[in-house]
């Protein structure tokens, strides 16, 4: 079988790959090792930059968003029990960011595919790449206990972290960046409508915590934790007791509770390989990156890259060059280190590091009251979180 542009991964990465060369004319096979029901039901981060929103909504997608999802203009930094708010459409000229779980907009990409008759193959396994050097790239895999291969023009990885395609790059030719943070995210979601219209991220002595939501029911919490914290050790009434304890402020907030319908404990870690392309190979998405869940930016910059890689797909099959695509890990590396560096910025402000360097506590305090109080500190604060121009 033969298609333009062979995808591993039917993350948001894959799927937005495939709408928008779709809407270019350009055909690609999406390939998936779990199934739809699973990849539309895993829970991840829910904000989105004001510029992932325009692409959704530009491009077809955004009806249910529009419909379903929540609009921001500001967030809350909480500390020594009091709350800040940084005016992030204020600050940015009127962006705002949206409330709508990464999987609603998984649900809505699959759902575009299918109608438009995309090719979308789920619970497909042993995915092997081949002739990544030639013009003519090669993906084996079975289905439905047969084994099958599929001739590309291009490969695109979107398989996230723990994918097979950045593994599929011969030795020495990737260089990794990474750090891991010593802490996790303990995170809940609660039948309880959120406590505050708006996100509050909380610095406290005894760890970060973050409200967050779903809708105008439901509530998404998170807990700074140890890294390996064992979930058994944190029966409900432990999770509220703790969260009351770190987002109490001196003017009695009061946070909303209710049954907890799921939890989960994340590791916190940043990393970054480049180049993000070998041969006919890109990647794209978490298989190339990913950055700590502190300011939610996995989504958003999976979308970026692949709006790089559409244009540049574009200009390959349209006219045969491949300038855009050539330069394709370098023009997108430099939004991911954008984003990296703010996400460390923003997870190193706000986490409790050793809780013996009163010293690295003391910056951590002047920088939330230099943010909460300087327009010009709060503008880089606002620009990076709305996201900057794609
Ligand atoms: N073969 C086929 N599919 C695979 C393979 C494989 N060997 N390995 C992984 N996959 C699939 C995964 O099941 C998943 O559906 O690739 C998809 C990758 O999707 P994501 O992990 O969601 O990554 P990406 O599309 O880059 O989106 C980035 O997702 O990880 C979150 O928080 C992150 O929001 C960010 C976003
Ligand atoms: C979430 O709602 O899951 C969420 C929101 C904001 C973040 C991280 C996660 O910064």
């Amino acid at each position: 079988m033969r298609t333009q542009v062979g995808i591993v991964g039917a993350g948001p990465a894959g799927l937005m790959l495939s709408h928008l060369l779709h809407l270019e004319g350009i055909e690609s096979v999406v390939l998936e090792d779990r199934s739809r029901e699973y990849v539309e039901n895993r829970v991840r981060a829910g904000v989105l930059e004001h510029g992932t929103v325009k692409l959704l909504e530009e491009t077809g997608v955004g009806d249910r968003l529009a419909r379903e999802a929540l609009v921001h203009s500001g967030l809350e930094l909480r500390f020594d029990g009091e709350g800040h708010r940084i005016d992030l459409s204020g600050l940015t000229g009127g962006k705002t960011i949206t409330i709508y779980g990464q999987q609603e907009v998984v649900k809505d990409l699959i759902a575009a595919r299918l109608r438009d008759g995309g090719d979308i193959r789920f619970e497909v396994s042993d995915v092997r790449l081949d002739g990544l050097t030639t013009d003519a790239p090669r993906i084996a895999y079975t289905h439905e206990g047969r084994t099958q291969e599929l001739e590309c023009d291009v490969i695109a990885g979107c398989d996230g972290y723990h994918g097979v395609c950045r593994d599929a790059i011969p030795a020495g030719v990737l260089t990794g960046f990474d750090r891991t943070y010593p802490f996790g995210w303990l995170g809940i979601l609660a039948e309880a409508p959120p406590s505050s219209e708006e996100l509050i991220y909380t610095y406290h002595d005894r760890g970060f915590a973050l409200c967050s939501l779903r809708s105008p029911r439901l509530s998404r919490l998170y807990l700074q934790c140890r890294p390996d914290e064992d979930i058994d050790e944190w029966p409900d009434e432990r999770i509220w007791e703790e969260l009351r304890t770190r987002t109490a402020t001196h003017d009695g907030f009061v946070l909303n509770e209710g049954p907890v319908i799921e939890k989960l404990v994340a590791a916190l870690r940043s990393y970054v390989v480049e180049p993000m392309q070998y041969g006919r190979l890109l990647l794209a998405g978490d298989a190339a990156h990913i950055v700590p869940a502190t300011v939610a930016k996995g989504l958003n910059l999976a979308v970026a890259d692949v709006r790089v890689l559409a244009a540049a797909l574009v200009q390959f099959f349209g006219s045969g060059k491949t300038d855009l695509l050539e330069r394709y890990s370098e023009t997108c590396l430099e939004r991911v280190w954008r984003v990296q560096h703010f996400s460390w910025w923003m997870t190193t402000m706000l986490h409790r590091f050793d809780p013996d360097d009163r010293y690295q506590q003391r910056l951590q305090i002047s920088q939330l009251r230099y943010v909460t109080s300087s327009t010009a500190a709060a503008t880089t604060l606002a620009e990076n979180y709305v996201g900057l121009p794609l």
